[in-house]
């Protein structure tokens, strides 16, 4: 195992070497005035059926735009004088049957263009690479299938994806115009998107992914709120080779992360996902704040690793409290939790326990997705929180 990490470790860095070495290749923007430049097996038959009903659609406005003008003016009224013509024909039969059948023709060749389409596009082949997508007011999490990841979405190359997605709240829609694939992300159920891209489009370093020219757009199409479109990401090809090692280190960034940065590095990128229930600043929220809370049953006792050490926060329940305790009996040598510390792991990954300050019971479990190394990071967070903005962002050092 440690073999293991320390060969990460010295991969690590030349790999971001690597990734800023690179000078990300500017893609014209190529494709047609309606879609950019189709990257996915999909794409030329989508973009046949695309094409050829506009061009009908061009055809016929032309067709018919110019026999009304010449009808127009053919028949315009002369003089005064109305002249009806008695003898004018009232049927025809092989034009009748003609403008009948040929539309019809047209409109049945559409229609098993699209259902073929339709079919292919929602049936995605068995031996698919699989990687689960949630999204959320408002981002998106891709998680792949060794437990790494990610904000945006990574594929490996000339390999059929399969995007298997669930929303945490309403309704979202995941778009990659570049593959023509699109399809909404609702709540309560899961939906799945399937593609295959086989030319790499490279990577870029974390912090220029959202402004860099490589790799493909992925927007969010279901207006879900006021920032509906920060949910704007990348889409980013890589070689079987090289996206394995990426996903490799993908997983393993907190391992190799050294453990005087765990706190400030990895600590905000983790809180991102307590902030939704947990302020840090002492204001309201779900949950209790991480700071000293400025009102309800909490209200004075301090940031939130001073008055659990302290013990004088109030247990109001739960599975294992009981009310009118507080967390001082369940803290120490030979109670409930020995330690601090081992009181917030396992309010993390079993949250039922207690119940503080008259809190219910909402927040979720995270056994399985905060590993021992993600937790270490929020309790170092936790110990130093003045070092830390009202967002969660690391600001200081410490003097
Ligand atoms: Cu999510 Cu719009």
């Amino acid at each position: 195992m440690m073999h293991l990490l320390s060969k990460i470790a010295v991969n690590a860095p030349s790999l971001l070497a690597q990734a800023e070495a690179a000078t990300p290749e500017t893609r014209e923007l190529t494709g047609t005035f309606w879609l950019p430049e189709g990257a996915s097996t999909l794409a030329p038959g989508t973009d046949f059926a695309f094409m050829a009903i506009t061009w009908l659609c061009y055809f016929f406005f032309a067709g018919i735009v110019v026999a009304l003008v010449y009808f127009c003016w053919k028949y315009r009224q002369r003089g005064t004088e109305v002249v009806y013509q008695a003898d004018a024909p009232v049927h025809n039969t092989p034009l009748e049957v003609g403008w009948t059948v040929l539309p019809l023709l047209l409109v049945v060749a559409i229609f098993f263009m699209g259902f073929k389409g339709f079919l292919d596009l929602s049936t995605p082949p068995r031996n698919a690479y699989e990687i689960n997508v949630t999204a959320y007011q408002w981002g998106w999490n891709f998680k792949y299938p060794n437990g790494a990841t990610s904000d945006h979405l990574v594929v490996p190359a000339a390999q059929p994806v399969k995007l298997v997605m669930r929303s945490n709240d309403v309704l979202h829609s995941l778009y990659i115009p570049a593959f023509r694939v699109k399809k909404d992300v609702v709540p309560g159920r899961y939906s799945y998107l399937w593609f295959q891209c086989d030319e790499p489009t490279g990577i870029v370093a974390e912090e220029a992914m959202n402004t860099t020219a490589t790799g493909y757009h992925l927007f969010c199409t279901e207006y879900c709120g006021t920032d509906h479109s920060n949910m704007n990401r990348k889409v980013f090809v890589l070689a079987e080779a090289e996206f394995e090692e990426w996903e490799e280190q993908k997983a393993r960034w907190l391992d190799v992360m050294p453990d005087e940065e765990l706190y400030s590095s990895a600590g905000p990128k983790i809180y991102a996902r307590c902030a939704n229930c947990h302020t840090i600043d002492g204001g309201a929220n779900t949950g209790p704040s991480w700071g000293n809370p400025t009102s309800g049953s909490l209200a004075g006792l301090g940031e939130i690793w001073k008055r659990t050490t302290a013990g004088t926060t109030p247990v109001t329940g739960g599975t294992k409290g009981r009310p009118g305790t507080t967390l001082a009996d369940y803290i120490g040598e030979g109670k409930l939790y020995a330690t601090t510390e081992d009181y917030i792991r396992a309010s993390i990954r079993n949250p039922g326990e207690l119940l503080v300050g008259g809190f219910g019971p909402n927040m979720p479990s995270f056994k399985g997705q905060l590993g021992d190394r993600a937790i270490d990071a929020l309790i170092g967070m936790m110990k130093k929180l003045d070092e830390f903005d009202a967002a969660g962002k690391f600001v200081d050092s410490g003097n």
